[in-house]
């Protein structure tokens, strides 16, 4: 069978140093920008990041929990749900617009975005690109590149659409993470983010207390207590799950996430794989930073957007905002 090759060249034109901003131009090597610096294009991907980065523990979990939450293998449509629906866009209003997708991970998403029309260009900080591009490559053309959200390798206002769902939280700054986006976007552009909520129960949250520890981890060693200790208490929290009133508040105190009473139409085993895939994914990354209602606004007008959505998501807040056109 024919291998399927990125065509670098095709998107030369949006892309730029993310050191200096300046043109990229392709050889042999790699890519290389109008200063002499190079980077290199790893597995038919270009990599502008350091190959060691805050993020492996993602790199890790995505690499090895590749398939899990992508619609086609589980044969539930839950990331296309959760994208129509948060997002409010539609595959018409995306035919033919440049679209941006940040932090990728397995490329649940992408698998969706490549359904639409829209021109794809998708970067994730770690290696998960490598997940993503296993599973995306053979769909269409679309740019994937291992890439940092502070140094994103693009043209500036060049996107109509940015989408980010499921990353900023994880990120060093997420008022920085989400104003170094809208940079990128074209003047009338919008742009969708969800993250994790904060208020005031935040504090009852079990993962916030263990998380100091988990996150030191050795990541092989957390997955290897994760999948020990997961399927084991499983059955205990979804009948705490099941208690009226105070169940998902009970449930929560045992580091699992369990979709039980969320994605009933999962079966057992499907619900196993998930709690191993998110309880990992919970405690083991360098950062989880929820954020206010408050804070989400404030940041679209800092950033001069209009807001068209700000409120709750299937996976906390969402805010879809949009460039004025002047
Ligand atoms: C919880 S995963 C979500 C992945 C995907 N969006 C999804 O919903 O399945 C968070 C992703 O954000 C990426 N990430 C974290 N920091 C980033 C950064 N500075 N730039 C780009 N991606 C980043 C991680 O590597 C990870 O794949």
């Amino acid at each position: 069978m024919e291998v399927r090759k990125m065509n670098i060249i095709k998107y030369l034109n949006f892309l730029r140093s993310p050191t200096n901003g300046s043109e990229l131009s392709v050889d042999e090597n790699g890519l290389l920008d109008k200063q002499g610096n190079r980077f290199d294009i790893k597995d038919d991907i270009p990599r502008f990041v350091e190959k060691i980065n805050y993020a492996d523990s993602f790199g890790y979990q995505w690499n090895i929990f590749d398939k899990v939450q992508l619609d086609r293998f589980s044969s539930h449509d839950l990331t296309s749900k959760r994208f129509y629906k948060n997002t409010g866009w539609t595959n018409k209003i995306l035919e033919n617009k440049d679209l941006l997708e940040v932090g990728s991970g397995a490329g649940r998403f992408t698998e969706i975005l490549l359904k639409t029309k829209a021109n794809l260009y998708s970067i994730d900080y770690s290696n998960a690109v490598e997940a993503n591009w296993r599973n995306n490559k053979d769909t269409r053309d679309f740019f994937i590149a291992q890439a940092d959200i502070y140094n994103l390798p693009f043209k500036k206002y060049s996107f109509d659409y940015v989408f980010c769902f499921g990353v900023i939280q994880h990120t060093p700054d997420p008022k920085m993470s989400f104003s170094k986006m809208v940079e990128f976007l074209k003047p009338g552009g919008e742009i969708a983010i969800d993250v994790y909520l904060k208020n005031w129960k935040s504090i009852f949250v079990t993962k916030y207390w263990v998380r100091p520890f988990t996150k030191k981890m050795k990541k092989e060693k957390l997955l290897k207590l994760v999948e020990w200790y997961v399927p084991k208490w499983f059955p205990f929290s979804t009948l705490l799950l099941k208690i009226p009133l105070a169940g998902k508040f009970l449930a929560q105190i045992i580091p699992i996430l369990n979709y039980s009473e969320h994605f009933p139409e999962l079966s057992k085993k499907e619900l196993i794989d998930w709690a191993i895939l998110d309880t990992f994914d919970m405690l083991s990354p360098a950062y989880d930073k929820p954020q206010t209602l408050k804070t989400l606004r404030k940041w679209a007008v800092t950033s001069n957007l209009e807001i068209i959505y700000c409120g709750r998501g299937d996976n906390g807040y969402v805010l879809v905002a949009k460039k004025p056109e002047h």
